[in-house]
């Protein structure tokens, strides 16, 4: 056999061996079906575990908005989204053909109890008995909507408190809420309709390959957990950058910032995944109750603490890749005095056995040099007994590389060839695209996926949710009142404030930088 069909054969078998999940047939009611969250992802995906035969047989697709559309209009409409918006292409033409057919469109306003008594209609009009009880309601809508949803359901007997396997289901986005207060208000508001294992709130970072291998790395590997903790471990970087700047999300992102769009649940996600003790078991709540207990043992900070231990930051205008970028204050729906971050970078500690005394240094911004998502584990320094005369070791390090370029590396020091004793840094790369083909999901299609199996695992908990608000609350009540200064500037294109700098440097360390794929 040639190397390449030798190749192809081990590529076929690790693609056999992809996860399938056992589904029952199921009814998905999206809220907001005219929305771009519906076109750009809730469809795309549907159609990808379509074309991988992943979604039950049989299952039915409805579409609830405002807009007047058919069923056969909306279908159109979603097939030429699909052109633009799919990951493969060009769509395959039958697949679509007998996906399409199990789409329907509900017109009906949100808050029109006719609409409700309609969509109960449609579903029962169903021949497949479990397509009439097993539900799952995305509502792709403002959250000041989900409770009035949540409600109307109920009244029409669609959404039902109940304990079943799989019990009717709300999947929702995030904003959960601003802050705590209001985090709880919205979870009191919905918990009346449902129990809290009916909700299922997305953060799409979970869905990612690369985020759901943190937790595999970690407890499959015994050679790299002997060494995850404050005996071995000097301190972690988690930068989470985006080459983006908020351009036509103004209006948003003056109510947000990076600390809520970005800290309070993508990289409090990652951090707990990072830090997390081992699960008793895989099951849901066994890990997301190690998540919580992780994030609820992140050291709490006074108003002083939190400025000097976090920065902020706010681009003014320059260039990325060559390409000129005004300043987020002359943004559409920006405020000209705006004081909002579209840059932090944090500095915590987590006080339990395992981490005390060990730094987390998190960061995330827009309108940065590059898009890239990365975990850097940064280990003790060696005692440099042997080469101190000659050389400065480089510490070892593992960086989990989330994306682009996903993988894993590992840097340590070997010796330059040659007659002396030079030493330099070189490194082992696990790249996913090398070793499994280019499998690249979208974090969509494996969490809808989950949802319609009803395993709750890759989703957030009321209590991760109320936890990470804690934390990010208390940093943000600090800032009320006080404007960036100078130094929490920066130009577009660069890697942030030299505020930012600082806050390592106090510590002798710097940020590393992700470097762009090769
Ligand atoms: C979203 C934020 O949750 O995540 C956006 O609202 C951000 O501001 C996006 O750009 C980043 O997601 P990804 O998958 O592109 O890293």
């Amino acid at each position: 056999m040639s190397e390449s069909a030798d190749h192809l054969d081990e590529l076929l078998a690790s693609r056999a061996t992809k996860p399938t999940r056992q589904v029952d047939p199921c009814t998905i009611v999206i809220f907001g079906a005219s929305g771009d969250l519906t076109f750009r992802k809730l469809i795309p995906a549907l159609y990808h575990l379509a074309l991988e035969k992943a979604l039950p047989t049989p299952y039915r697709i409805i579409g609830y908005a405002r807009r007047d559309k058919t069923d056969d209009s909306f279908r159109q409409e979603l097939r030429e989204a699909l052109t633009q918006f799919s990951r493969t292409k060009p769509v395959n033409d039958d697949v679509w053909t007998e996906f399409a057919k199990n789409i329907v469109y509900c017109q009906a306003d949100i808050s029109d109890p006719a609409g409700y008594e309609k969509l109960r209609q449609i579903i029962q009009s169903s021949p497949e008995p479990r397509l009439k009880e097993n539900l799952l309601f995305y509502l792709s809508v403002q959250p000041s909507l989900f409770g009035e949803i949540a409600s109307r359901l109920s009244t029409v007997g669609l959404l039902k408190k109940e304990e079943g396997l799989t019990p009717d289901r709300l999947i929702i986005e995030k904003p959960f809420g601003h802050d705590l207060a209001s985090a709880q208000e919205l979870n009191a508001e919905l918990i009346r309709f449902c129990h809290e294992r009916q909700i299922f709130r997305i953060d799409h970072y979970l869905g990612k390959e690369t985020v759901q291998n943190i937790l595999m790395f970690r407890f499959s590997n015994a050679i790299f957990e002997r060494l995850w903790h404050r005996e071995s471990i000097d301190h972690v970087q988690i930068t989470v950058s985006e080459k983006i700047g908020v351009g036509s999300r103004g209006g948003y992102y003056e109510e947000a910032g990076a600390m809520r769009d970005m800290v309070q649940n993508h990289m409090l996600q990652i951090l707990a995944l990072v830090g997390m003790e081992p699960p008793a078991s895989v099951e849901a709540e066994n890990i997301r109750d190690e998540k919580v207990k992780l994030l609820k043992s992140v050291r709490p900070m006074t108003p002083q603490q939190v400025l000097e231990n976090v920065v902020r930051g706010q681009y003014f205008a320059g260039e990325v890749d060559g390409e000129a970028r005004p300043a987020y204050r002359s943004e559409p729906k920006v405020k000209p005095t705006s004081n909002v971050e579209t840059y932090t970078a944090i500095r915590l500690f987590i006080d339990n056995w395992r981490w005390a005394g060990v730094p987390f240094y998190l960061r995330t911004g827009k309108n940065l040099p590059l898009s890239a998502s990365e975990v850097r584990v940064q280990f003790k320094a060696a005692p440099n007994i042997l080469f101190s005369a000659r050389t400065q070791l480089d510490p070892n390090s593992l960086t989990l590389r989330l994306q682009p370029n996903e993988g894993i590396t590992l840097r340590f020091n070997g010796k330059v060839p040659g007659a002396g004793t030079e030493l330099r840094p070189v490194r082992m790369r696990f790249s996913y695209d090398s070793e499994f083909g280019a499998y690249t999901p979208e974090a969509y299609e494996r969490l809808l996926l989950e949802a319609i199996a009803g395993d709750a695992t890759l989703f957030i908990r009321r209590d991760e949710v109320e936890t990470a608000w804690s934390i990010v609350d208390s940093i943000r009540t600090a800032w009320i009142g006080k404007s960036l200064t100078n130094r929490e500037f920066y130009s577009a294109g660069t890697w942030g404030p030299s505020a930012a700098d600082d806050l390592l440097a106090r510590d002798q360390r710097e940020w590393r930088n992700p470097q762009p794929a090769k």
